[in-house]
């Protein structure tokens, strides 16, 4: 074992600590943040990511019918997002055009493509408690009462569409979207309550932004 040691070049043995030292780092990370993002590549993400853009990277971008606002997506928890694609590919959450994408995808791409589409998350700025109105109170022991979620589980809602913070809590009212937490919260809300809230967090600052889409180089005004 020493002489193989000794024989190898001093640059691999330097390679091999490191590696030892990222590989006993990485079973640490592992065990202390069990819950944290399986954070993909972003970068091979962006490939696939490209044709997301034809709906999420278009600012405004609304859903016909029903109508309401293509989600914001950029900011997200990509852990958050990456659970929405299992989601929408197993159809526990039920969306014809996400169920289709997200079959395209296999868990890898999936973790790529959210971490892509997710980028840095929002930063957070404290928001005091006095200002968040009594009906979103309850809300903020997960979404924070800034709208940024707590955990990577749990989305940001700072600065999502409005229109589509509606939609989301009438289909758990409805039990169209299933998830036991969220079906529970919205149960009891009524129609005012869902317009105040959905006000309040879609006007936070910092939020969630439009995914920039890049340009190719013939939509590049000269
Ligand atoms: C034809 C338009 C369209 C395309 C293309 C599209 N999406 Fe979507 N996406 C939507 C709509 C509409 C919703 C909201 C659906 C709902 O109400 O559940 C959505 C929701 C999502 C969500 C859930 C967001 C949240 O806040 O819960 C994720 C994640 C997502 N899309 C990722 C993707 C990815 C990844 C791709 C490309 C592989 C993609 N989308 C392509 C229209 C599109
Ligand atoms: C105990 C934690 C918890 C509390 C409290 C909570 N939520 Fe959630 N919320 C979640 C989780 C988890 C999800 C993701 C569920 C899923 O996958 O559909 C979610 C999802 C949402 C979504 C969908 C976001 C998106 O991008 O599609 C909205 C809107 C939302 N919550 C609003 C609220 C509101 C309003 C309240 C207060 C009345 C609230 N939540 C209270 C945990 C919580």
């Amino acid at each position: 074992m020493s002489e193989l040691w000794l024989r190898l070049p001093v640059r691999s043995g330097v390679r091999l600590a490191t590696a030892i030292v990222a590989l006993s780092c990485g079973a640490l990370a592992a065990t202390a943040t069990a819950t944290q993002p399986p954070i993909g590549n972003a970068r091979e993400g962006r490939i696939i990511g490209y044709t997301c853009l034809g709906c999420h990277g278009i600012k405004g971008y609304r859903n016909a019918y029903p109508d309401y606002n293509v989600p914001r997506l950029r900011g997200q928890s990509a852990q958050y997002l990456y659970d929405a694609l299992k989601e929408y590919r197993s159809g526990a959450r039920a969306y014809p055009t996400m169920h289709l994408q997200a079959l395209s995808l296999d868990p890898q791409q999936m973790r790529d493509v959210a971490a892509y589409l997710a980028g840095k998350p929002v930063k957070a700025r404290p928001v005091p408690a006095a200002r968040v109105p009594a009906q979103a109170a309850v809300c903020a022991s997960c979404h924070g009462s800034n709208g940024i979620g707590v955990s990577p589980m749990y989305p940001t809602l700072a600065g999502q569409h409005e229109s589509y913070l509606i939609r989301a809590l009438h289909e758990y009212q409805t039990g169209y979207r299933k998830n036991p937490i969220m079906n529970a919260m919205a149960a009891s809300l009524s129609a005012t309550d869902i317009r105040i809230i959905a006000a309040y967090f879609s006007r936070l600052r910092p939020g969630l932004h439009t995914v920039p889409r890049p340009l190719f180089k013939w939509e590049v005004k000269k």
